[in-house]
């Protein structure tokens, strides 16, 4: 069967293709702050694999900042912290790659990391041929302390070059918070995907900020280049280290509506809850067969947004997918239950013609003929799989 073909029937597992997918994985930064070391992601790394997540198509392994010495090494070179990572990053990336993922690793354009670590800038090429050596799969590559004379375009261009020269197959996450028209020259700089806004935190407020920023500027999507909304708090609940994330948490219903709207966008899936201790339901959102292949699909094209009649804070998002199929979220975003319409006439289809639809989220079936227009409570979603049914 061929890989595309696979990855709708929900089978994400095959990573050999040339086209290159939304990245999915797993990192430090939201739950664990500076306090990371080779125990948790040994611990977490186990995690992904009895948890399912491994073969839900999550695959990164990705240590934050603070990983690194204050200082570099005799050499010149990046070092780990001794007392984090006794055993060094070679080490910590056999363990993770012994459990069937990929290693990623935090880096910074600039001279010194958002957290006052030795940044790479002027050091590019020896750091990527270090990354390589110790067995780096992806680079999460941030923007604090670099030069104001140099645009920020240029050192990510560097930094795509240097990891290409180093001979290993490394993907740049370029972390650029949608500064300097990122949207614009991301995909031709080479990266896999780019963060396009602030930070993320645990709240509502944060995952709504984030997607309406985003919604307008889907007409640049497709493969190989993502646009990354930044790491999932999907079952944080207001727990974590992490003082400038972990601010309060959010309900059941605004994690279900934050991951389908990360699906709906194509965005990078990259989980920030301590996946050592995943509740039920948290597990079973994020394995998500539906929204994953939704995320994952392989044409990758972005979608577009249909407002709906007097309600400012209700809209419907569409994409087409490869097959010939859509994907269908409406989203609610106002505080009280609303039904939230869609004339099917607004996505092409003539009044003969109509759907065949799969509820994502419950697995319901139903078809649908010139109008939808599901219940979706205050700050939640439906989101289908729909089949354009010409009979
Ligand atoms: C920036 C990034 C965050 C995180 C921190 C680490 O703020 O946007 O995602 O990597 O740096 O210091």
């Amino acid at each position: 069967m061929p890989s595309t073909e696979r990855r709708r029937n929900g089978d994400f597992n095959d990573k050999t293709d040339t086209i290159r997918y939304a990245p999915m994985g797993w990192n430090s930064w939201n739950t664990f702050y500076d306090q990371i070391n080779e125990e948790l992601m040994r611990t977490t790394a186990d995690a992904m694999v009895s948890s399912g997540l491994r073969d839900a198509g999550y695959r990164y392994l990705i240590l934050d900042d603070c990983w690194a010495s204050r200082e570099r090494g005799a050499d010149g070179g990046l070092q780990p912290d001794p007392d984090k990572f006794p055993h060094g990053m070679e080490a910590v990336a056999e363990y993770v790659h012994s459990r069937g993922l990929k290693f990623g690793l935090y880096g910074c354009c600039g001279t010194r990391t958002c957290a006052g670590y030795p940044g790479s800038f002027e050091h590019e090429f020896e750091d990527a041929a270090r990354f390589a050596s110790w067995g780096v799969d992806y680079l999460k590559y941030d923007n604090c302390h670099h030069p104001e004379s140099i645009p920020s375009h240029i050192l990510y261009r560097r930094m795509n070059l240097a990891l290409r020269a180093a001979g290993r197959d490394i993907v740049l996450a370029a972390c650029q918070w949608g500064l300097d028209d990122v949207h614009s020259w991301a995909r031709s700089a080479g990266v896999q995907s780019y963060r396009s806004t602030v930070d993320i935190q645990d709240s509502w407020c944060s995952i709504e900020r984030i997607a309406r920023a985003q919604l307008e500027k889907q007409s640049v999507a497709g493969p190989g280049c993502y646009n990354d909304l930044d790491m999932l708090v999907v079952g944080m609940y207001g727990r974590g280290l992490n003082p400038e994330t972990c601010i309060g948490g959010c309900t059941k219903e605004e994690y279900r509506t934050h991951f389908a709207l990360w699906a709906m966008l194509g965005a990078p899936l990259i989980l920030g809850c301590d996946i050592r201790a995943l509740d039920e339901d948290t597990r079973t959102l994020l394995t998500n067969r539906d929204l994953i292949a939704i995320d994952q699909d392989a044409e990758a094209r972005g979608c577009y947004k249909v407002d709906v009649y007097g309600q400012p804070d209700a809209f419907v998002l569409v994409r087409q997918l490869c097959g010939g199929e859509l994907a269908l979220g409406f989203f609610n975003f106002s505080d009280t239950q609303a039904n939230v319409f869609l004339d099917l006439w607004d996505i092409g289809l003539p009044a003969a013609v109509g759907l065949r639809l799969r509820d994502c989220l419950s697995g319901e079936e139903q078809t649908a003929r010139e109008l939808i227009c599901p219940a979706v409570p205050a700050h939640g979603c439906r989101v289908y799989r729909a089949w354009v049914k010409a009979s």
